[in-house]
């Protein structure tokens, strides 16, 4: 396909929208009998099942989405990532989060370079500065060893460490690492957030981690410099240096913020911030909590994947699979939302996270190559763990709106409970949602069936499921630093698919810039406003009015 030809313009594409109108006839209580069909849309790699069958597609589907791939040119898009080539083109960057977690042996370049010594020269410093925080080798100004730590840093730098964190506290070998020590994240320029963060905690006993890929965005910034008044107000500001170290692309702006350029740890502009949980971003905070060999076993998961996506043929290819199947039920079938549906809650921050990969990564208006874009792109993401997430949302997807949803489940619990007398464990309660909630969007209930129940008819209609609600199932051996690696570049991956098909670029994220450069000017007023007295002065009626209230 020439560069500058939309996929929309194809005959690939085209094709499929025609059929959308074979599906229309189909309900998936019907395709659900045909076990053939099933039996071709479950697929397993390294311990991970994927069963897609209760999808809104037939084979001929799933064909037809190979060649809308074929036409999008994804194998060899897909190459030109791994091969380090500048896909990010509206930043000249390379897309390299491979790299992160490849074997140290690999070679992975960008600009000539092979990467993957510099990564691991990061990792090996992690590691030895993780350890002498941990075994108490480092003390703070006062003597005490450093037992808490407070990740300071928003948005990508923010949302895929706490996900893993969150998922890894109650893993029972991670949990035996972080025993008597805490980790705590600041994001929100929020006070509140602030005061929750540092609540309970000993300046003599914290320390602070700056994460800031630019280190120049305004909330973690302001943040920093106010966890830096906490520690000198508290021992004095040659503490700093014992209490702040910082993780950041930009070490000249380290330096000049007060931290040691020794106390820094690096990583590069070909890891994009939603991208960087596998860099010191992730690593650092995450190895302090729980030892790097841990954090290495995530990463090790993680690399499993990239192999996987980057060598398997489409038709088992997990990342490929779901990346094509949002496409179809993006742009085919209308369905502009995603649920995130966990069934544990040690996953709780999953849906967060991936909500910034993939709202960031592929809510674009036009192409690769500037031309506007005739369809939408991206999904609108969000999830809440099951089952809490069935006594909130869930009646929406039943019998409101469609929605598709990925059921992710776990085979064991991190934390089984085995109460005598009870029929079921508390994880075979949890799983048995896990299993049901599927059928129960693609078969509904049909009038016929309330009517042999008895159910009086003025019920009849309230009671009806129209069912034929698309979802998928992810089942996990289990919930280790592996498996979370796993799921996160899944992910990841699946992301990097919709938006190659899509002929977008996953990778920049101009759409953040305009509010940040307007609440630039609102700052500057209040300064004004606050410091000189001067009148709000600039702005349409409506701000001025809600800013000149907010100043009285
Ligand atoms: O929200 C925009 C964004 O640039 C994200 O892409 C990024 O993860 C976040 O801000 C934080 O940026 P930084 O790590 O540079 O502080």
């Amino acid at each position: 396909m020439a560069t500058s030809t939309l996929i929309c313009e194809t005959p690939q594409w085209k094709d499929l929208h025609g059929h959308v109108e074979d599906i229309k006839k189909t309900h998936l209580r019907d395709l659900m009998q045909d076990s053939d069909r099933c039996k071709s849309m479950i697929t397993e790699f390294d311990g991970i099942i994927l069963d897609y069958s209760r999808q809104r597609v037939l084979p001929a589907t799933v064909e037809k989405l190979f060649k809308l791939a074929e036409v999008a040119c994804l194998k060899q898009k897909i190459d030109r990532m791994y091969n380090g080539e500048k896909i990010n083109c509206t930043e000249n960057r390379s897309v390299l989060h491979i790299a992160l977690r490849a074997a140290r042996d690999k070679v992975i370049e960008s600009d000539g370079k092979n990467v993957v010594p510099d990564v691991w020269h990061v990792l090996d410093k992690i590691k030895e500065f993780s350890e002498r925080i941990r075994s108490g080798s480092w003390v703070g100004a006062t003597g005490k060893a450093l037992t808490d730590v407070v990740a300071v840093g928003i948005g990508g730098s923010f949302l895929g460490p706490l996900f893993v964190h969150t998922a890894l506290q109650t893993d029972p070998e991670a949990a035996e690492c972080a025993k008597g020590r805490q980790l705590r994240f600041l994001a929100n320029v929020d006070p509140i957030d602030v005061a929750r963060s540092i609540a309970g905690l000993n300046p003599e006993t914290t320390l602070v981690v700056v994460v800031s890929k630019t280190f120049t965005t305004a909330e973690t910034m302001l943040n920093a410099r106010t966890l830096r008044e906490w520690i000198s107000g508290a021992l004095g500001s040659q503490a700093v240096s014992k209490h702040m170290v910082a993780v950041s692309t930009n070490l000249a702006l380290v330096e000049k913020f007060g931290i040691d350029p020794a106390n820094a740890f690096a990583f590069w502009d070909w890891v994009g911030g939603r991208y960087s949980v596998c860099s010191a971003v992730g690593v650092l905070p995450l190895s302090l909590q729980y030892g790097f060999s841990v954090v290495h076993k995530f990463l090790n998961g993680a690399a499993s994947i990239d192999d996987h996506f980057h060598s398997t043929p489409f038709e088992k290819n997990i990342p490929v699979l779901l990346g094509l199947l949002s496409v179809w039920n993006v742009s085919f079938l209308g369905y502009p939302a995603r649920a995130i549906l966990p069934y544990s809650q040690a996953l709780e921050k999953f849906a967060p996270h991936i909500q910034q990969v993939s709202m960031e990564s592929n809510g674009k208006g036009v192409s690769i190559d500037g031309v506007p874009l005739p369809f939408e792109t991206g999904e609108i993401d969000f999830g809440e763990p099951g089952t809490n997430g069935q006594h909130s949302f869930y009646q929406l997807i039943h019998q409101g709106r469609v929605i598709p949803c990925d059921f992710i489940g776990v085979m064991r619990s991190q934390q089984p409970i085995y109460l005598k007398g009870e029929v079921v464990s508390n994880h075979d309660e949890l799983m048995s949602n896990f299993f049901a909630q599927p059928d129960a969007l693609a078969y509904g209930k049909v009038a016929e069936q309330l009517l042999n129940e008895k159910v009086p008819d003025h019920l009849i209609p309230h009671k009806t499921f129209p069912g034929n609600r698309p979802s998928l199932s992810l089942l996990l051996p289990s919930l280790n630093a592996y498996n979370v690696g796993q799921l996160l570049a899944i992910y990841e991956h699946r992301i990097a698919v919709e938006g190659f098909v899509w002929g977008i670029n996953s990778f920049d994220q101009w759409g953040v810039e305009l509010g940040k450069s307007l609440a630039s000017q609102v700052r500057k007023q209040l300064h004004l406003s606050r410091t000189k007295a001067e009148p709000v002065e600039g702005f349409n009626f409506s701000t001025t009015t809600l800013l000149t209230r907010y100043l009285e």
